[in-house]
């Protein structure tokens, strides 16, 4: 039977080269500042971002908590959207490792925040109020579809941010893939940023890593804070040679992955009962089945070879390297012929 692992960009495996790149990569001790393929991979990553430094670290999570640490001090709050991936989805780790406070805004359906909520969510000076200490955006937003927002949006948060002496954190696990799909260079969305986050582990297809990218001052800060979160790791040229490689070859190819996703959701949405909740804009798919017990109808697609996820009462699939059009075009069909046979 054909599987199409259609979870998440995460289980993608590294391509040939990319492993040979990983054999092969001088090493030392990162800790020390000694790895000579860390030291590459984070200029790679701080002149793409256009900023300054940037630090390697082991994940998404880690770097979003390093970063919120490296801005804020203990109880202060951080403004996030309410389908943030840093609210819902990274065990808490603000209010319990950080002492950080999250207030939430809305996210609209595309991803963006409400700008009127972040302005009434900023708090003003006065003894009685947890400081305010940081505003954080997404992007691609992941819950809310893999949303792209756009550069006007992440202006004004900007312009707000501004107006009120805040820091900007950009949470661009997928940052990539939104650049690819706006047709503007990532560092042309990181700009209005202080910090941004971006994965290796996802549609970049590396084992591991991530990394967050800053001004020197403030890349200092992430390194002791990353150290206190375990993230201090000694011959990790192993992982960022990895990094290097897709740097250098995987970020083009998301194109694909938007094409997939595309044509994906093309074949679902011609199924009858079947809605797209909401149309794609990146590699991430979500539907509904009019109908159908979601968890029932994963199932049966998990034993036809269709392997998805439940995410907020919706089926999540998404594409990535290692998944072509015929693999997308077998799990439209898979999918419709359960349907019609009936819940
Ligand atoms: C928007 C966003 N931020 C952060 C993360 C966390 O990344 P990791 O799983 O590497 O911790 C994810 C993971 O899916 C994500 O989608």
């Amino acid at each position: 039977m054909k599987t199409v692992d259609l979870r998440s960009d995460t289980v993608t495996l590294p391509p040939p080269e990319m492993r040979r790149a990983i054999a092969e990569a001088e090493l030392g001790d990162d800790v020390f500042g000694g790895d000579p393929t860390v030291n590459r991979l984070e200029a790679m990553a701080a002149k793409l971002m256009g900023k300054e430094a940037s630090v390697l670290t082991t994940s998404g999570t880690q770097s979003n908590l390093t970063a919120m640490l490296s801005h804020c001090q203990r109880g202060d709050e951080v403004i996030v959207g309410d389908e943030s991936h840093i609210l819902h989805f990274e065990a808490g780790g603000a209010f319990a490792l950080g002492g950080l406070g999250l207030r939430t805004v809305p996210n609209d359906e595309q991803g963006r925040l409400d700008l009127d909520a972040v302005r009434r969510a900023i708090r003003s000076q006065d003894v009685h109020f947890p400081p305010t200490g940081l505003i954080c955006v997404e992007n691609t937003q992941n819950h809310c579809g893999g949303s792209v927002v756009g550069e006007e949006h992440m202006a004004a948060v900007r312009a707000l941010a501004d107006e009120h002496g805040l820091p900007v954190h950009l949470d661009g696990a997928r940052l990539f893939n939104a650049a690819i799909a706006l047709g503007l260079p990532a560092s042309q969305l990181a700009r209005y940023a202080d910090s941004v986050s971006f994965s290796l582990c996802k549609g970049l297809a590396c084992p591991i890593g991530s990394v967050v990218c800053g001004s020197h001052e403030f890349i200092r800060r992430a390194r002791r804070y990353r150290k206190m979160l375990g993230g201090g790791m000694r011959q990790a040229g192993i992982i960022a040679a990895a990094g290097v490689y897709a740097l250098e070859n995987m970020i083009d190819r998301l194109a694909e992955d938007h094409e997939n996703a595309r044509a994906l959701a093309e074949g679902l949405s011609s199924i009858p009962g079947v809605v797209l909740a909401p149309p794609p804009q990146s590699n991430l798919v979500f539907v509904t089945a009019q109908g159908w017990d979601l968890g029932k109808l994963m199932l049966r697609l998990g034993g036809q070879g269709i392997l998805c996820l439940d995410e907020g009462g919706r089926i999540r699939m998404v594409t990535h390297y290692g998944i072509d059009r015929d693999d997308v075009e077998h799990a439209a069909a898979v999918t419709r012929s359960l349907v019609a046979a009936g819940a």
